[in-house]
């Protein structure tokens, strides 16, 4: 098995400098779209030799050297009790947003083995088929990531009702993210136990909070999750998105390696980060947009700075868009590959 992705997570030295893309399996592949073609969303997120095949897919068109578990963050808020659905035009819905305590009370702590049987399952085929390959990464949305979706009820803009409840019913808040934190360290576990070999937690939102606020009402969750975790010794990777103003605070969340997005020089977030953290990323999805020249200039500039970690895993800064032309994701593996390596 190629395992420098591994090796790079642990810090050690490593033939080239790693490569996977957030959002690898997905939409700009017209393979993956033959397959979403005929079934919707969350279906081929819960049949495993559909979800196995997408998650593939990547690894073989691309060559990069991890593979992602096809699925999706929200996909455990449903095991809650929550009910889900994907609109074409405005993402993520979850009916009958989270308000109050008694709705809190009424979220489950579910059971992965029992209740999301074929993320297990997805888990155990990808890992017989990928024992040549690359190793599996596993994931999970971070907690207050997470309770955004739940309390606005999808996606949104400026976050008013979350923070409402954070500033204003500060104790439902914190019996939301308590829950949220027990759910991901089973969730995670799971997917551990299953066969992961690594475990990423998306942080999508959490650069919408002021640093004081994220310090206090996101941290400590993240923190208790990475120490929980830390026990079955696989690396764990914390990305969080727009993460300029709070990475002080992400510096002591006690992830292994730290995910970046575009909008910091990768050089500054390390001088910020130090010497014990990984870095992973950071290169703007839209630079898949530039000529190939153009892009090869800006891979060169990432890996350049990554030099100055701990160690580096190249990615984007976040995940891949739907138009981006699939030659320019080849270049960019094979670039990365090419002036990644070390000798
Ligand atoms: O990275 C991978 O290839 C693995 C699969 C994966 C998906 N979603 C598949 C997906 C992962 C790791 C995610 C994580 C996820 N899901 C996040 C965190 C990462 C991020 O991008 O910030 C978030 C916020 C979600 C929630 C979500 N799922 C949104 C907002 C949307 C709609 C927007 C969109 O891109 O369509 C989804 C749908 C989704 N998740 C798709 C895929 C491939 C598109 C579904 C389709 O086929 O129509």
């Amino acid at each position: 098995m190629n395992t420098v992705f591994l090796e790079a997570c642990r810090g050690q030295d490593v033939a080239y400098t790693p490569v996977w893309i957030m959002r690898q399996a997905g939409r700009y592949l017209p393979q993956y779209q033959a397959v979403r073609a005929h079934l919707d969303f969350l279906t081929l997120c819960k049949t495993p030799e559909l979800a196995v095949k997408v998650t593939l897919q990547p690894v073989d068109i691309l060559g990069v050297d991890a593979a992602i578990l096809f699925s999706d963050i929200l996909i455990p808020v449903e095991a809650m009790g929550m009910r889900l659905s994907f609109s074409e035009k405005q993402g993520p819905l979850l009916n009958e947003p989270i308000r109050n305590k008694s709705a809190v009370e009424r979220l489950i702590v579910p059971d992965t083995e029992e209740d999301m049987p074929f993320v297990i399952e997805t888990i155990k085929i990808l890992r017989r088929e990928l024992e040549n390959k690359v190793p599996l990464i596993g994931f999970s949305g971070a907690p207050f990531t997470l309770a955004t979706y739940m309390v606005e009820g999808g996606t949104s803009k400026n976050f008013l009702n979350t923070k409402k409840m954070m500033f204003q019913h500060n104790g439902v808040f914190s019996y939301l993210m308590e829950k949220l934190t027990d759910m991901v360290i089973s969730y995670l576990s799971a997917q551990i136990k299953a066969g992961v070999q690594a475990v990423q937690l998306f942080d999508t939102w959490a650069g919408v909070l002021s640093p004081i606020d994220y310090k206090n009402f996101v941290l400590p969750y993240v923190k208790k999750i990475n120490a929980e975790l830390k026990k079955q010794e696989v690396p764990l990777i914390y990305f969080v998105n727009n993460c300029a103003g709070v990475l002080k605070e992400v510096k002591k969340s006690g992830a292994d390696v730290v995910g970046i997005d575009w909008r910091i020089d990768l050089g500054d977030a390390i001088k910020k980060l130090g010497k014990k953290i990984v870095v992973q990323g950071n290169l703007d999805p839209c630079a898949l947009f530039l000529s190939q020249e153009e892009l090869e200039e800006r891979i060169k500039d990432v890996l350049w700075k990554g030099e100055a970690a701990k160690g580096h895993i190249f990615n984007l800064g976040h995940g891949i868009l739907p138009d981006t032309p699939v030659e320019n994701v080849i270049a960019l593996v094979e670039a990365v590959h090419r002036y990644g390596r070390k000798e």
